[in-house]
């Protein structure tokens, strides 16, 4: 399993790889395909549980998920992505919320949508022994303030002001850097100026990993965003299976003697 530090290593060398995964079967495909890291993003709200956003995810909710990816990996780094509200308010629950993902799900880092708020929290949760990934450019926590997804960093200020929070989370301890949906110009200049690793998603070529929501990868989600790739297509492969099994249920010709047993005992019975 890479740690932490093998990551922060890997900067600049072979591009590091991380997708998300929310369940055990999805997270044994991920690791064995060998990936770096398994995000388990709390965009689990709108992948896998229905809702608009990520707003209504919860700390027993991520646990939950963290816990199945943990039990289903054996190389993967596994990161915990701490939901709403679940950091920044008050710092005990902040460090209680993120150490339970440690000390009782198996994760090895936690992930925090990054700003001014969470610089001191960084360097506490790093003192502490709870790794942190951090994430600025767009972070989709704040879309009820963005009103939307939009892009970030697109003037100068902007930019400036994203470049200033890298570097003020990898003084605090942060040991990688998630940077979304902003110009691939931006990300090559913070990445040139960062020693710890940046994982872009939308942010041009020139980080030192990407991630991918697993669900817009394989092509198993019905929507995903244009900067995102679909590497296959699990709705179809789905849908086709889905068909089949109907239509040999209705026909009958689904269970076959095969997939039946007959006790002769029971003979008497009838
Ligand atoms: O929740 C998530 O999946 C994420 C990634 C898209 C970076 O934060």
């Amino acid at each position: 399993m890479p740690t932490v530090r093998d990551l922060r290593e890997q900067a600049g060398d072979e591009p590091i790889t991380m997708l998300t995964a929310y369940d055990a079967p999805t997270a044994a495909i991920v690791d064995d395909a060998g990936v770096d890291i398994i995000l388990v993003g709390d965009s689990v709200g709108n992948v896998s549980l229905g809702h608009e956003t990520t707003v209504p995810v919860t700390v027993d909710g991520i646990a939950h998920h963290v816990g199945a990816v943990s039990r289903a990996t054996d190389d993967a780094l596994i990161v915990a992505d701490m939901p709403f509200l679940s950091f920044g308010v008050d710092e005990k629950d902040s460090l209680e919320n993120a150490g339970r993902m440690l000390k009782e799900e198996g994760a090895q880092a936690v992930k925090l949508e990054s700003g001014p708020h969470t610089i001191e929290l960084t360097e506490k949760m790093a003192q502490l022994g709870i790794p942190v990934m951090a994430h600025l450019g767009l972070t989709p926590q704040h879309v009820n303030q963005y009103g939307g997804y939009p892009r970030q960093g697109t003037d100068q200020e902007a930019a400036e002001r994203i470049l200033e929070l890298a570097l003020a989370h990898e003084e605090a301890g942060a040991f990688s850097l998630v940077l979304e949906h902003v110009p691939s110009n931006l990300a090559a200049e913070i990445t040139a100026a960062l020693e710890i690793p940046t994982i872009g998603i939308g942010a041009g070529s020139d980080c030192d990993g990407q991630v991918l929501v697993v669900n817009d990868a394989v092509g198993l989600s019905e929507w995903s965003p244009s900067f995102s790739k679909q590497f296959g297509n699990v709705r179809e492969e789905m849908k086709s299976a889905i068909d089949d099994y109907i239509s040999a249920v209705e026909s009958e010709s689904f269970p076959a003697a095969e997939h039946s047993h007959e006790e002769s005992d029971l003979d008497e019975l009838y």
